[in-house]
């Protein structure tokens, strides 16, 4: 399918987002300079215990990409693929940090398509906070370190604040 640069191309960028992290914002960043539009989508994985309640973490990721004109959040209901069309959205982006990355978006990849034909594009995670992930930081900040350098001041906060620091 051809790709006149006048197009719109809307772009879904899902995660559980528990919180969003500057290795999130790398990613979505990126894609917005690649896709006409971002939208943002927080999901719920079923196999994980979040941190922050949906509406924490709309209120945060909202506050992430202020700054970002073409990004928006909005929440999945259901499956992200009819998400997606629900948006009109042909592309889902996701970052890839290393090789069980890889394993699990192929799957979820090729998976998505065969339900619904859109496709997925795999961005390489950055080189400065790229391999972070939001359940590492968790651990960290319960531990009583500091994360600051990783996520976003109003993050910082309100991860300190669940912790009780
Ligand atoms: O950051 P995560 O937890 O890896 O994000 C996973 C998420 C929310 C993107 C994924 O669980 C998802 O797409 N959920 C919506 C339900 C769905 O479509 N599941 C099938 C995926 S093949």
């Amino acid at each position: 399918m051809t790709n006149p640069s006048s197009q719109v191309v809307r772009a879904v960028c899902p995660g559980s987002f528990d919180p969003i992290t500057r290795g999130h914002l790398d990613i979505i960043g990126r894609a917005a300079a690649v896709f006409s539009e971002i939208v943002v989508a927080i999901g719920r994985n079923t196999t994980k215990n979040y941190m922050f309640d949906l509406d924490e973490r709309i209120r945060l990721c909202q506050d992430a990409i202020a700054d970002l004109p073409n990004v928006r959040v909005a929440v999945i209901e259901g499956l992200l693929v009819d998400f997606c069309r629900q948006q009109d959205a042909r592309v889902i982006v996701k970052g890839v940090r290393f090789g069980s990355d890889f394993d699990y978006e192929l799957q979820m990849s090729q998976l998505n398509r065969q339900l619904s034909g859109i496709e997925t594009v795999l961005l390489p995670a950055g080189r400065e906070f790229g391999t972070i992930s939001s359940s590492l930081l968790r651990e960290v900040a319960y531990n009583g370190g500091d994360i600051s350098p990783f996520v976003t001041d109003a993050v910082n906060q309100a991860v300190l604040a669940k912790v009780g620091r």
